[in-house]
């Protein structure tokens, strides 16, 4: 069996692995996340300086986490896109070098397919094609229609903000922080008074399959602004203040609820108009229990539609996703060299 060297460094992770098809040998993630809270989001600069910084760390890491060498290594897999351009370029150029020098052979691959496949991953029951893929990240909300590893249509596409994007905007809103994924479904799951809070549901219209989550990040928004101004008390400055910690947890149910059922209309709309029979679901929001639980809620109901989740540590940005591909890809055929380049805007084709 073959053994690929995963390279991943399009935003915030730094991630290197060693995978053998879908085995998953070693998957070092280390993030720079702490360092961009107090900016309430990624700073670009600080996330490549961090990549230059650990990057042959992580990797002499997974290698030996895998009891592997260099030498043992027959490909080298990285993410070239889409993603943040300097933090691409860290992985490619480190990639690169190691390919140059060790004479081996290199592959880009494109990030958002990587979470569209991480369900394959160490998972005993690999998702059989066709099926319909949903890519839930910070930076991607795109439905496919797969028909093999690596053949996909895309289906439908934010129009606006990635499904991952709003919560992390609505969590800055009511100061949770961020990342505000997991703050919002830690108090969505708290909340008492379920349904006394509500959104109004988006309508990207009855024949698209896009999305849309712009509307409702505003929503909130709005909500908060005008208890802030019922409220009345100019001096206290955080917006957050003017709500109860009971009122917040209300709110991140009632947006949770609504992003979720977004997407699951969406692709069971898809379900039907392909006639699949399995949904595959990736990406950092996929790690999120609510949308797991909802979203195999609505697989029964929809006639026992079978439904694939990666493992929760695979959703988020790791290498195994991108080292997986890469050898799927080679093993088509598929090649890239020396003039691989990091291409922030890389279209999912
Ligand atoms: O896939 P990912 O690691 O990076 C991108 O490719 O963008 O996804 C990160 C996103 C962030 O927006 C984060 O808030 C979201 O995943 N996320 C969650 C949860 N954990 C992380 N969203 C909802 N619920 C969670 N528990
Ligand atoms: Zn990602």
């Amino acid at each position: 069996m073959m053994k690929t060297l995963g390279i991943e460094t399009s935003c915030d992770e730094t991630s290197a692995s060693v995978t053998e098809g879908k085995r998953v040998l070693s998957c070092v993630i280390s993030s720079s996340v702490e360092m961009h809270k107090k900016y309430g989001g990624v700073v670009p600069e600080i996330a490549s300086r961090y990549h230059v910084e650990y990057i042959v760390e992580v990797v002499d890491r997974a290698l030996r986490a895998s009891k592997k060498r260099l030498g043992d290594i027959a490909l080298i897999s990285v993410t070239n896109g889409p993603g943040l351009v300097g933090a691409l370029l860290t992985g490619i150029s480190f990639a690169k070098a190691l390919s140059l020098a060790r004479q081996k052979p290199i592959i880009g691959v494109n990030h958002v397919l990587a979470h569209l496949y991480s369900a394959f991953l160490d998972e005993s029951i690999s998702p059989r094609f066709p099926f319909v893929g949903l890519v839930v990240s910070g930076g991607h909300t795109a439905l496919f229609f797969c028909e093999e590893m690596g053949r996909q249509k895309v289906l439908g596409q934010t129009l606006d903000d990635a499904v991952g994007e709003a919560f992390d905007k609505v969590a800055k809103t009511l100061g949770l922080g961020y990342p505000g994924g997991p703050a919002i479904e830690a108090r969505a799951a708290r909340a008492r008074k379920k349904g006394s809070v509500r959104f109004p549901k988006t309508n990207v219209g009855k024949d698209s399959l896009d999305f849309s989550f712009s509307g409702l990040k505003t929503a909130v928004l709005y909500y908060v602004r005008d208890r802030q101004a019922s409220v009345q008390r100019k001096s206290v400055k955080s917006r957050a203040h003017y709500l109860t910690s009971e009122e917040i947890n209300d709110i991140c149910y009632a947006f949770q609820e609504n992003a979720i059922d977004a997407l699951i209309e969406k692709t069971f709309d898809a379900v039907r108009r392909y006639g699949a029979r399995e949904v595959v679901v990736g990406g950092g929001v996929a790690i999120n229990a609510r949308l797991r639980e909802k979203f195999r809620a609505a697989a029964v109901f929809r006639g026992g539609v079978t439904i694939h989740f990666p493992l929760p540590r695979h959703c988020l940005d790791n290498a195994a996703m991108v080292g997986f591909l890469g050898e799927e890809m080679y093993r088509q055929g598929k090649r890239s060299d020396v003039y691989l380049s990091a291409e922030p805007n890389l279209e999912v084709l």
